[in-house]
């Protein structure tokens, strides 16, 4: 890399590469993508891939002139073949799916999420799912986590980090020692619709409920309210425990006391993947099962409803999760919907999808946001999934 004219040539290849990219020219494209790592060169300045440019390209009547969808698409379809990454920002922290989204590009879009699921579903038989870096690259960042992931690995909050850390607990938020939100109230009403989609009324009352992640309660408090026949909740942080060994709390040793038979209501400490095992030795069955955790990635998720959902869920019963998956950008939100979608068929479940509107949250630091690190959650809509065996 000491010469000087390698390194012209490699600036003068991307720009040529970029140009033939947003001309829509494959044939002077394809020449270039022979050579492994051209697909995903980057302006420096810009931050723009070749699928950048391409799609950049397709801003509509750009000087009054139509553009060719189809040879776009072409070149999207070729860039991807050739090793382009779905997710790789720009200086303007766009994904090319961003953009394309953005530009009302449906189809181009769609192109993006298709290769997201590709790449993510082949990472997950790797046995690693890379997720997106969110925000610029010398920002903090927060964690993988099932709430939101779109974490940089290198600063994720880890279960075991989290687990050891203080929480602070006020009555709209529930934060770890980095401020990182763990729950927030604004999350109620997704807590409600999940109840609701689990336990529709009029059939909930006297169910057999297992939840996992206490938090602030919210969604606990709900299913109390159906009056279950057994309710279970396994928690794993220290301080959430020693909140819910309180007297007085409303899942302390009253709540316990108070189960129609013995051990019908109880909290289980310690990790889901310590506590399971055991719980399944015991044969329960549940008819709604919730998994709502924290610092755990999606592998996490996934081993949960492939490994023990099958034991644990009633045939008739139904689960759900905090979808939160990739939710601070709609392409990485897509694409998660879908990946998730195939390990469900593949765990032997199907899930139905529920669009419950989320309504507008404050701005980064503002309002609930205020004193959180990060604005987990940016988009308008959650997509709440109830799950149940195939039929
Ligand atoms: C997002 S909160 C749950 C919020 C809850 N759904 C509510 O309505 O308030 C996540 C909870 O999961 C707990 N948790 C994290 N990892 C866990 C694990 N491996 N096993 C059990 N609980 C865990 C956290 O300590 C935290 O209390």
């Amino acid at each position: 890399m000491d010469d000087p004219s390698f390194s012209v040539e490699v600036n003068t290849n991307t720009q040529e590469i970029l140009l033939a990219a947003s001309n829509h020219d494959l044939a002077a494209l394809k020449p270039f993508l022979r050579i492994p790592g051209n697909a995903s060169v980057q302006d420096p300045e810009t931050g723009f891939t070749p699928l950048h440019a391409a799609i950049a390209a397709c801003e509509k009547e750009e000087n009054g002139e139509e553009v060719d969808i189809e040879k776009a698409k072409e070149v999207v379809r070729e860039l991807f073949l050739s090793g382009a990454i779905w997710n790789d920002l720009d200086s303007n922290n766009e994904t090319p799916g961003c953009l394309a989204g953005r530009l009302g590009r449906k189809e181009l879009y769609e192109l993006c999420v298709e290769a997201g699921v590709r790449a993510e579903m082949l990472l997950g038989l790797m046995g690693k799912y890379e997720v997106l870096d969110s925000e610029s690259e010398d920002e903090e960042e927060e964690s993988v986590d099932v709430d939101a992931i779109n974490g940089d690995e290198k600063k994720d909050v880890n279960s075991a980090d989290y687990l050891a850390s203080d929480l602070k607990f006020s009555d709209d938020k529930l934060l770890d020692a980095d401020n990182n939100g763990v729950m927030m109230a604004w999350e109620t009403s997704i807590m409600e619709r999940s109840v609701a989609s689990l336990l529709p009324p009029g059939e909930d009352k006297g169910k057999r409920i297992l939840n996992i992640g206490f938090g602030m309660g919210i969604i606990d408090t709900l299913f109390a309210e159906t009056q279950p026949a057994i309710h279970h909740i396994i928690e794993a942080h220290p301080a959430v425990l020693a909140k819910l060994k309180e007297e007085d709390h409303p899942f302390g040793p009253k709540w316990e006391a108070s189960s129609p038979e013995q051990g019908a209501y109880k909290t289980y400490e310690g990790k889901w993947q310590d506590v399971l095992p055991t719980l399944l030795e015991t044969g329960y069955t549940y008819d709604a099962i919730y998994f709502d955790t924290f610092g755990e990635d999606y592998s996490a998720l996934k081993l949960f409803f492939t490994e023990f959902v099958p034991g644990l869920l009633d045939e008739n019963g139904r689960f759900g999760f905090f979808n939160g998956l990739g939710a601070d950008r709609r392409v990485c939100y897509d694409v998660y919907t879908r990946v998730v979608e195939c390990d469900l068929v593949d765990a032997g479940l199907e899930v139905e999808w529920e669009d419950v509107e989320v309504g507008k949250l404050g701005e980064e630091g503002e309002g609930e946001w205020e004193g959180v690190r990060r604005r987990y959650w940016t988009l308008e809509g959650y997509r709440l999934p109830t799950c149940r065996f195939l039929s």
